[in-house]
Parts: structure tokens; sequence; C-alpha cells
């Protein structure tokens, strides 16, 4: 059975959807079969394979609205191992609205255990914000990772993202763990990230991953490409520090739920 992962933080702008894109291509390319599935309404993970509008059968959205079966929205990428599942962006406004409204919190857990069995990694990139969509994500989730940018307010958005995971782990998926929090868009010589570095890794100790992705435009030019970062220079420092990503998640077992103490920490020191 498959580890589904996912991708959250409220704030947008973070490293999400590059995380989800690149880790996922990571994954598959160290011989993992991988599901990469978004779950943002403004969600571009189609264009970060080089899908277009008219190049989509459904998405996550017919999924949730008009009960699709979900297997009918795997679409393949240029990577054989590494499928994904399209939000659907292109839908009208209408099942957007009514996608966002869903009344349900265990959809999304009931459709992937469908599919669960032919993957061995499902990642699901989160919308930036604690809505339904995102609570779907995290119920089905057995674990999560949590992409922090080195920035000034690093810390205090976390704060309140931990709060709301914490009751959500009580209320509805008490298996729910750690992966690791995920330092993004770093850059050594600036000082405040080399700060912002320094008070994370102190707060959360031993959650945070070892590896830390750079500021690096080959990352940002994943959308433009149409491909993960990986298969336009594997050699760039951001293909392989997913890649260096990639080999921790393997590696590490989950965070047993004993991070209590440095998640309280953190909303203290938030
Ligand atoms: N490590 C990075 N280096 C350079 N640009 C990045 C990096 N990570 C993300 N970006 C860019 O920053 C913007 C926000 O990233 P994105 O992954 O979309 O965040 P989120 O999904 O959290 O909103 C995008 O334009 C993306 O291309
Ligand atoms: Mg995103």
């Amino acid at each position: 059975m498959g580890e589904i992962i996912a991708i959250a933080s409220q704030k947008g702008g973070v490293g999400k959807t590059t995380t989800s894109v690149n880790l996922g291509a990571s994954l598959s390319y160290l011989g993992y079969k991988t599901l990469l599935v978004d779950v943002d309404p403004q969600g571009s993970i189609a264009t970060s394979f080089g899908y277009g509008r008219y190049d989509i059968r459904a998405g996550i959205l017919e999924v949730f609205t008009k009960n699709v079966p979900i297997k009918e929205c795997i679409h393949p990428t240029e990577m054989d191992l590494f499928h994904f599942i399209p939000s659907n962006v292109w839908s009208d406004e209408v099942d957007r609205k009514s996608l966002i409204g869903a009344s349900s919190n265990t959809i999304l857990r009931s459709a992937l255990q469908e599919i669960i069995d032919q993957y061995d990694y499902i990642i699901i990139d989160c919308p930036p914000s604690l809505g339904n969509l995102t609570f779907n994500a995290l119920i089905a989730a057995h674990s999560m990772i949590v992409p922090i940018q080195c920035e000034y307010y690093a810390l205090k958005a976390l704060g309140r993202f931990l709060k709301m995971t914490r009751k959500l782990k009580i209320e509805h998926n008490p298996d729910l763990r750690y992966r690791g929090f995920l330092l993004t868009m770093v850059d050594m010589r600036n000082n405040l990230s080399k700060r912002v570095i320094n008070k994370v890794r102190y707060t959360l100790q031993g959650l945070v991953f070892e590896t830390m992705i750079p500021r690096n435009v080959r990352l940002a030019e994943v959308p433009f490409y149409g491909k993960p970062a990986f298969l336009i220079d594997k050699t760039s420092k951001g293909a392989q520090s997913y890649l260096n990503l990639a080999e921790e998640v393997v590696k590490h077992e989950n965070v047993p739920l004993e991070t209590e103490e440095s998640e309280q920490t953190a909303i203290v020191a938030a």
C-alpha cells in the first residue's frame, strides 16, 4: 500500500506546488511509482506537465462534484512511473464554487483508497487555505510535508497552521504524521535567510528536513517548460535539491507523534 503525503501550508507562494511536482518526479526517478494529485482549484499542475485545457479528460473537480471514478482522472507524464490528477482549473466557475463548498471531508480519502495499491507514493498538492479541500487532503493523508519559505514572518504563519492541524488530527485523523518541515527559497547569501533557518531549526529541531531548497531559476521555469526541473536540467541546484529531498523521504520513517513538544514550542514562538 502506498503512502499518501500532503504538501500543505496555509500560505500561498511558499513552494507547495513546486515541491509537489519536483519531489514527485524525483521519487519516480528513484524507482517509486508516484501519483501527484492537485486539489487546488486555482491549481496549475497540468501546466507543469505541458497539458493544456483540451488535454484533460477529467480532474479532481469531477471526483468531488460528479462522482467520476478517480481512476478515470489519472494522466501520464513524460516519466513512466509518474502520473498526475489535475484539479481541472478550466472548469466553469459554478463547478469550481461547488468544489470549494464540497460538504464532505472524506471524499478524497474514499477516492484515494480505490487506487492506493497501485502506487508507492501519492502526493497531494494543497490549496493555500485551511478550507474544505485542505481538510479533505489532510484527512486522506498518512503524513504531511510543510514548506516554510525563508522569510521574516515564516514562524508566525506556521503557528496558526500547527494549531489547525493539531485539532484536525485529534478530531478526524489521529494517524496523521509529520514527514517534515521543508525550508524553501533559501538564499545563503542573505542574512535574513540564515536567521530564519536558525530559528526554524532551533524551534522545530528534528522535524526539519536536512535538505533545503535553494532559490533557483530552474524551479521557477517548470510551468514555462511544462516539465519538472529534473527534466529541464538534471544538474541544476534546484533539481538536485529535490532529488536529495526524495532520498531523505525514502530513508526516513514518519516522525511519530512525540512531535507535540516541538510543535508546542513553535506555536508559542510564533
Ligand atoms: N526554490 C524556488 N526557487 C525559485 N522560484 C521558486 C522556488 N520555489 C517556488 N518558486 C516560484 O515561486 C512561486 C510560488 O511557488 P509555488 O510552488 O507555486 O507556491 P505555492 O504552491 O505554495 O503557492 C512560483 O512562481 C514558483 O515558480
Ligand atoms: Mg500551489
